[in-house]
């Protein structure tokens, strides 16, 4: 049975309120999309104007309202200001879904997203009824890789042909964590 998950939903982490998003986020959405290289790991291409992230936004709102994706702004505990974003998207497997997420360039290599990944496998877990959660980077992308590291997340498929950026194939590793390793990794303390 499909969860129904409120619009008000919000998560909060030692220092992110993560909360469905605005359409007042575009313009930090639009500013980490200027930076060279930010859409080369995700299969989105950056926008051309801000009016181009409408379209998007909109479709993130009904797949909420649908059950199939789940779309956090992460925003700054302190400041409400827009730090990156996180989602989690079903599968067409039952119980299987799939990560995905971005942090504002100025805002990198700060534990942020490792932090909201934390709050969204709790997310997935125990209110969407995951039994596994699984999330791919790109093979030269070391900070993805990274992060999904440092919440457990487990090696499990070599992908060459993961998607395409500029006409090539970019190859993928695609990483998962069960319910039952995530469980385990809580009730140790795990925070490596
Ligand atoms: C991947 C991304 C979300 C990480 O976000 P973040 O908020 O910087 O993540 P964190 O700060 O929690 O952790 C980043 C880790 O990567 C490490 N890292 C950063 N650059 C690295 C590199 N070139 N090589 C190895 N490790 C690297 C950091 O040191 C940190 O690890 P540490 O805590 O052990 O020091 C961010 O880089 C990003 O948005 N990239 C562009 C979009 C993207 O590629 N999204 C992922 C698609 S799969």
């Amino acid at each position: 049975m499909e969860r129904v998950i409120p619009h008000d939903l919000t998560i909060h982490t030692a220092r992110c309120l993560l909360r469905r998003p605005v359409l007042e986020d575009a313009p930090a959405i639009f500013s980490a999309t200027r930076f060279a290289g930010f859409n080369d790991g995700m299969q989105w291409e950056p926008p051309t104007t801000i009016e181009e992230l409408d379209e998007p936004f909109r479709e993130q709102m009904l797949a909420w309202d649908e059950g199939s994706v789940f779309a956090f702004t992460i925003a700054d505990l302190a400041t409400n200001g827009l730090l990156g974003r996180v989602g989690i998207r079903k599968t067409n497997r039952p119980n299987v879904w799939n990560l995905g997420f971005w942090t504002h360039p100025q805002q990198q290599g700060k534990g942020y997203m490792t932090e909201s990944v934390r709050a969204i496998f709790t997310f997935g877990f125990e209110e969407l009824g995951a039994t596994q959660i699984e999330a791919s980077y790109a093979l030269w992308n070391k900070s993805s890789r990274r992060v999904l590291e440092k919440v457990g997340m487990k090696f499990i498929a070599y992908i060459p042909h993961a998607f395409q950026k500029q006409g090539r194939w970019v190859e993928a590793n695609k990483m998962s964590i069960s319910r039952r390793e995530w469980s385990i990794s809580v009730a140790s303390g795990d925070r490596q």
